[in-house]
């Protein structure tokens, strides 16, 4: 046990403090400023992991966590179970600050928006993956760590995927159990992996079921409505967690852009197709979309939800240097959104070597870490950040997702 006073935050969602021999301890469970008695968890020569286990000046941004699985030595899911919504906020925008001005050389302040859909920051987890124990009892993986604290009800996910109720029986031979439930109605989606091992017995649920990407039970897709526009997303597709996300991130990259008539855009890490068909719709049947996408079941649900929108092509293909150099002909604008990693800065240089140059690209991202790396390319080669915007779609979370415009060199 040591006693620490808590210093700013750190990527990772803890804070950093100062042991007494001088070694940096990155701090969970704590909020900048206070007070703590820490139980260090993790040593190395040169840091040591801690968690505050009892506060002795609390910060005013503390609150009482709503989730009972929260705390030191519990469920790694959330962070900030303890820390107010506004707090919350504010902490995302020192670490986007503090990322950007690291890694790309941006002094720039972010205001998180709050995004519609969970006031009190509970409830909005339209999908959970759920880890399995040794019993074949649901629940979530503790902080850096491969146990599993038994969770029947997550206070983040949605009512819908919390009604499943699969924690109400036991998925023996399965490694991990993911809930998938839409707001906008239809049946949920439970998809299950197991690995080398079988699965025993099809758990009575009342769900779909797909074991492996073998679909064992219709249905094996939801549907989400965005902007008036229906889109159907499978087991393992990617799709945005959030109720509000996907229409918010949807009018700021339209917003970034101002896609016009007639105009030729490329959508990198398309998934199933979201800003994909916003974008087919603002360039009309006179322009031209294209989708690339690594993923086969992604592609699938791209073409079906695309379907009616002939100005769409859509490559299954991985985002390479190659690629981007070669496929993408001379496109207007394009529309990256990438993994948490990033594009990674090969595809950022042939990105920047795209002649003639785009008219504009917009950034997504759910990790400012790799996007301020990424940044840094474009702004090497004479682009500039005209705004950036970060939305609360993570809450309880440190995370939190960014949408950067970039204007090519000589607009601005
Ligand atoms: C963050 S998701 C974004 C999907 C979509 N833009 C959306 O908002 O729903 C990233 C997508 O990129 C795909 N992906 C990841 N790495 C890729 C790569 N190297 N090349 C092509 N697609 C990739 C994943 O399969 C996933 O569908």
């Amino acid at each position: 046990m040591i006693e620490l006073v808590a210093g700013p935050i750190a990527a990772g969602g803890g804070c950093v403090a100062r042991a007494d021999d001088g070694r940096v301890v990155f701090v969970r469970h704590t909020l900048p400023g206070e007070r703590v008695l820490a139980q260090v968890t993790a040593e190395t020569s040169s840091f040591l992991r801690a968690d505050a286990v009892d506060i002795l000046e609390p910060s005013a941004d503390r609150v009482e966590p709503p989730c009972p699985h929260a705390g030191p030595g519990r469920c790694g899911g959330c962070d900030w179970q303890h820390v107010s919504l506004p707090a919350q906020r504010a902490l995302k925008s020192a670490l986007i600050a503090e990322q950007l001005r690291r890694l790309a050389g941006v002094d720039r302040q972010v205001e998180v928006e709050e995004v519609e859909g969970a006031p009190d920051g509970l409830g909005w987890r339209t999908r959970v993956n759920f880890a399995v124990d040794r019993s074949g009892r649901t629940g979530l993986r503790k902080h850096r760590s491969h146990d599993v604290e038994p969770v029947e009800q997550c206070p983040i996910a949605s009512d819908r995927v919390n009604q499943v109720g699969v924690g109400s029986v036991l998925w023996r031979g399965a490694r991990n159990v993911e809930v998938m439930a839409s707001p906008d109605g239809g049946k949920p989606v439970v998809a299950v992996e197991t690995g080398r091992n079988r699965l025993a017995g099809r758990p009575g649920i009342d769900a779909g079921l797909v074991v492996n990407g073998r679909t064992q039970r219709r249905p094996d897709q939801v549907f989400f409505e965005v902007l008036g526009r229906r889109f159907e997303v499978g087991a393992g597709v990617f799709w945005q967690v959030h109720p509000g996300a996907a229409t918010a991130l949807t009018r700021a990259v339209l917003e970034a852009l101002g896609p016009a008539a007639g105009e030729r855009v490329v959508d990198l890490y398309a998934g199933a197709g979201l800003f994909t068909v916003a974008l087919a719709h603002e360039v009309g049947p006179s322009g031209s979309v294209l989708a690339v996408e690594r993923q086969g079941r992604a592609c699938v649900n791209l073409m079906h939800n695309a379907a009616d929108l002939h100005q769409v092509g859509i490559e299954q293909a991985d985002v390479t240097p190659g690629l981007v150099a070669d496929r993408l002909g001379s496109p207007d604008l394009v529309v990256l959104d990438p993994a948490r990693a990033g594009a990674g800065l090969a595809v950022m240089d042939a990105l920047a070597a795209l002649r003639p140059l785009p008219r504009g690209i917009a950034y997504v991202s759910c990790e400012p870490a790799p996007f301020a790396r990424d940044l840094r390319v474009m702004l090497d080669a004479g682009w500039t950040l005209r705004s950036l915007r970060a939305f609360d779609v993570f809450p309880m979370t440190e995370h939190v997702e960014l949408v950067g415009a970039l204007e090519p060199p000589g607009r601005s």
